[in-house]
């Protein structure tokens, strides 16, 4: 077992009931759960991988692919549907030359969408990295972008 996967299971107790914690840390430190670290957590708890997996994807939060360091959401929930979410979309499918539920070759950004995020009122809405940003337009959909590869130094 990794020394790391290690000291996540023990900063638990190894006790099963923390499960869905574990998988939060580990998704953290790697960004999505790794098909190999699950059945090491698995060996670890003593339960079955198949448990294991049926948490994975009973909690919409975790990713059995990798994603990026950055996830951008795009809200096409009704509200921001109508106010122009979907060519906001096609602009950041093209600026990021990924689809939905796709990542970037370089593991920067995943690309998402959701339905409603409550906050209809400012839509359309794109999220990035869990900070709302309303009132999209195609233009600051791609400053958005933009500032992230800045700050990071990426040009992908
Ligand atoms: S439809 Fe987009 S926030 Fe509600």
């Amino acid at each position: 077992m990794r020394e790391e996967v290690r000291t996540i299971v023990n900063r638990y107790g190894k006790d099963r009931a923390f499960l869905v914690s574990i998988l939060q840390d580990i998704q953290a430190r790697y960004n999505y759960l790794p098909k190999d670290i699950l059945l090491e957590v698995a060996e670890e708890l003593h339960i079955s991988p198949s448990l294991i997996f049926s948490v994975t994807t009973f909690y919409k939060a975790f990713s059995l692919t990798p994603r990026g360091k950055h996830i951008v959401s795009v809200c096409l929930g009704t509200a921001c549907h109508v106010r122009g979410a979907p060519k906001i979309l096609d602009t950041l499918e093209r600026t990021l030359a990924i689809k939905p539920g796709q990542t970037t070759k370089n593991n920067q950004f995943t690309l998402e969408t959701v339905n409603c995020v409550g906050a209809c009122a400012v839509g359309p809405i794109i999220i990035m990295d869990g900070e709302y940003h309303g009132q999209m337009t195609l233009s600051k959909a791609g400053s958005v972008i933009g500032s992230v590869k800045a700050k990071e130094g990426t040009c992908s």
